[in-house]
């Protein structure tokens, strides 16, 4: 891999301590870094380059996946690290730092190739891409590429406004817009699934498919982020973004080669084909839930509208239930139904395909139905893929649903911010969000978010620790189906 200088912005706040540094830092001891690299960590402060590394140190010490017994490889891990001071609105910085950064590249050998990852607050990304550009640091001679992290706006037109400023200063094929999902190994691997088992690919279609069920459940609650949560919601938090991905990966129909250019014109012609909901549609479709106080693991906790931070009226979403329609040839008629939420009773991810089940009927034994087979793909905790079949139990001879897992191990899998900066260092592409991938689900949740807004649909509480409000079961159970 070509020698790199990695400027990141935000370098001493929470995302860069928890996944950035730690994803570098097992880049490292994989040998998955260029020979000739530098971080250059960009903050507000004043810290000194001494000070900086002994941060850093801490963090590996506290989130690295590798259990390190060698405190060497730390000790030679943060001596690629500098730091920098600078005010992201003032020009003169941006000069300053690429002096630094020329610097460096002479005195290390490293060629012109710069990466710029924002782990800012969103409302800089724009005036950094900008700076960037006049100040000359993206004038290089070898690469440039951008790393950003979400929220990618608040809304279609602000997302709209987003890009265009980005695109003043970079390429759409040097934006590499992380959704932390599409680094999940799980997620990563459903395309490969898919693939490689003509069983899978043959069955992928209207024909054999009764539904798809997306599910992200969170115990946690809105944390120490209301400020950010309460504008958001679960909408703009998890079904713009990381559900949505979910469902591309799952309804993508791949042609006869993988390339990124492949995955993503396929992930976009889904998108293409949702079908659009017009805001007075959402209350048939959209099932929106906030979290009332509850028990989460044996403990009691408050309702969300009690959380520092949230007002007493807030009718802000915690959790969204959704039913999507695919209008093309392989998916017409399958319905897809996602939810996400926050105080649910269990952390998990995962995507069950349902199949039809013609032989309900003709398979009976005393009243017992075969059950519908299950192909269940666990993205977290726990990532695997298990498939229920109908299996007669020799004991007594009763038909019974039977698991047939195939679960990783999980241990040392790398986590998907490794997984993510690798692809960048490389300029692989695939697992990064296109635009027009952006813009599609922006378009597609718009009304939605009009409709919370203007408040017309119900707002309804669930009890922390369940499963949701009632009403998202209902939205299955007029087409005949449940939760799985
Ligand atoms: C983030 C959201 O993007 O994803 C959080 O902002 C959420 O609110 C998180 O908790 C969930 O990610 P994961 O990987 O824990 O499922």
């Amino acid at each position: 891999m070509d020698s790199m200088t990695f400027v990141l912005f935000g370098a001493t706040g929470d995302l860069a301590k928890r996944k950035i540094y730690p994803a570098l830092f097992n880049l490292y001891l994989d040998n998955k870094l260029p020979d000739s690299f530098l971080i250059i960590g960009v903050g507000r402060g004043e810290l000194s380059d001494d000070d900086f590394q002994i941060r850093i140190k801490e963090s590996l010490l506290t989130f690295s996946r590798h259990v390190v017994d060698e405190k060497h490889h730390i000790e030679e891990f943060i001596k690629l690290c500098r730091y920098n001071r600078l005010d992201v609105t003032n020009g003169e910085d941006y000069k300053n730092l690429l002096d630094v950064i020329q610097q460096n590249e002479k005195d290390r050998e490293i060629k012109e190739n710069r990466m710029f990852y924002l782990s800012v607050a969103p409302e800089f990304f724009d005036m950094i891409a900008s700076n960037i550009k006049e100040s000359g640091l993206s004038s290089t001679n070898g690469c440039k590429r951008l790393m950003i992290e979400k929220p990618f706006g608040h809304d279609l037109k602000s997302s709209q406004h987003l890009n265009e400023k980005l695109s003043n200063a970079f390429e759409e094929d040097e934006i590499y817009r992380i959704d932390h999902y599409l680094g999940k190994p799980m997620v990563q691997n459903l395309e490969a699934l898919g693939f490689a088992n003509p069983i899978l690919q043959a069955l992928w279609n209207n024909q054999h498919i009764a539904n798809v069920q997306i599910t992200a459940s969170e115990t946690v609650g809105v944390e120490a982020r209301a400020g950010y949560y309460d504008k958001a919601g679960a909408i703009r938090d998890m079904v713009q973004n990381h559900m949505l991905q979910l469902l591309m990966m799952t309804a993508m129909h791949l042609p006869t080669q993988i390339s990124t250019t492949d995955i993503r014109s396929e992930k976009i012609k889904v998108m293409e084909s949702l079908r659009p909901l017009k805001k007075e549609e959402v209350v048939d479709h959209v099932v929106r839930g906030q979290y009332g106080p509850g028990e989460i693991q044996g403990s009691g906790v408050i309702g969300y509208n009690k959380e520092p931070g949230v007002a007493t009226s807030s009718k802000n979403d915690t959790f969204v239930a959704t039913r999507v329609w695919i209008d093309n040839d392989f998916w017409q008629g399958v319905p897809f139904y996602i939810r996400t939420g926050k105080r649910m009773n269990e952390k998990f991810t995962k995507i069950v395909i349902e199949f039809k089940n013609p032989l309900k009927d003709l398979y009976r034994n005393d009243n017992q139905n075969a059950a519908p087979n299950l192909l269940v793909i666990n993205v977290s905790p726990y990532e695997g893929v298990s498939m229920q079949l109908n299996s007669k139990n020799p004991q007594n001879g009763n038909l019974e649903p039977i698991v047939v897992d195939f679960s990783s191990s999980g241990k040392d899998v790398p986590e998907a911010y490794e997984l993510l900066i690798f692809d960048a260092l490389r300029g692989d592409s695939t697992f990064f969000a296109h635009w027009k991938e952006v813009e599609l689900s922006w378009q597609w949740v718009q009304p939605i978010l009009e409709a919370f807004e203007e408040d017309i649909l119900p707002l309804h509480l669930y009890p922390s620790g369940s499963m949701g409000p009632d009403p998202s079961n209902q939205l299955l159970k007029v087409d005949g189906f449940k939760w799985w």
